[in-house]
């Protein structure tokens, strides 16, 4: 399953914030307010300090008749094994972040050979050098704003240069992959983000925390047409 094409800029509301308690009725309820992707936060508590949920979810999701793409963010070490579980149970793309792994390359091989678009996934404190010798495998870069673990927390502010930095590079290198965004994201800072180069921007707490998903959604949309919050 691609992404949607017709957009250029793509919202991806993170589960995290979703209620798990009733998760497919309200992954639902987002989709039918606007949304584009569904960020699915995959969480160890060992790469990351946190657990969530894990392929039988994902699976869970798809059953219940959720079509759009499921974007997998796995925060998760050892990363290989979880690869051909997650796309059994229905992912559209998975990332990984190349700390939690030893063979990025042959990883992110894995995941396109089984017929999903693979990203590789910074940390805040993660150099883009890593990307040096991996652009080709790439469907998408996912810049964390945020350290991994938790929803909810504040935008670090030097990512926007790592955004226009990341997009310049890719520019320079004549690869066409799209940047996403990931933590802290709100209808505030979601105009700059896209002006420095990010187009998919994934957030939890400013959509699944709103009480009108399609005010929310509605509201980053505006602020993606150059409004201001
Ligand atoms: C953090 C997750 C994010 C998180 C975003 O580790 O990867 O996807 O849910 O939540 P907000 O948008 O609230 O920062
Ligand atoms: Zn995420």
């Amino acid at each position: 399953m691609n992404f949607p094409a017709d957009r250029r800029f793509l919202l991806a509301p993170s589960i995290l914030s979703a209620d798990f308690a009733r998760l497919g009725e309200d992954v639902s309820a987002v989709l039918a307010a606007g949304a584009d992707i569904v960020h699915f936060d995959v969480m160890d508590n060992h790469y990351v300090p946190n657990l969530s949920v894990g392929p039988m979810v994902c699976q869970a999701l798809r059953r219940y008749g959720i079509k759009a793409p499921v974007d997998v963010h796995l925060m998760v070490t050892p990363v290989d094994r979880l690869i051909e579980d997650f796309v059994e149970a229905g992912a559209s793309s998975i990332s990984f972040h190349p700390e939690a792994t030893v063979h990025v390359d042959r990883a992110l091989h894995r995941i396109r050979e089984a017929g999903c678009k693979a990203g590789l996934v910074l940390n805040p404190s993660t150099s883009l050098e890593v990307l040096e010798w991996v652009g080709h495998r790439l469907d998408f870069i996912l810049l964390m704003s945020v350290n991994p673990g938790f929803a909810g927390q504040r935008f670090i502010p030097q990512i926007e240069k790592k955004i226009s930095t990341l997009a310049s590079w890719l520019t320079a290198q004549g690869l066409s992959v799209p940047i996403a965004v990931d933590g802290g994201v709100t209808v505030s800072n979601v105009g700059r983000l896209a002006a420095a180069g990010a187009e998919i921007f994934v957030a939890g707490s400013a959509i699944f925390g709103q009480p009108d998903y399609a005010a929310a959604i509605a509201a980053f949309r505006w602020a993606l047409m150059g409004g201001q919050a």
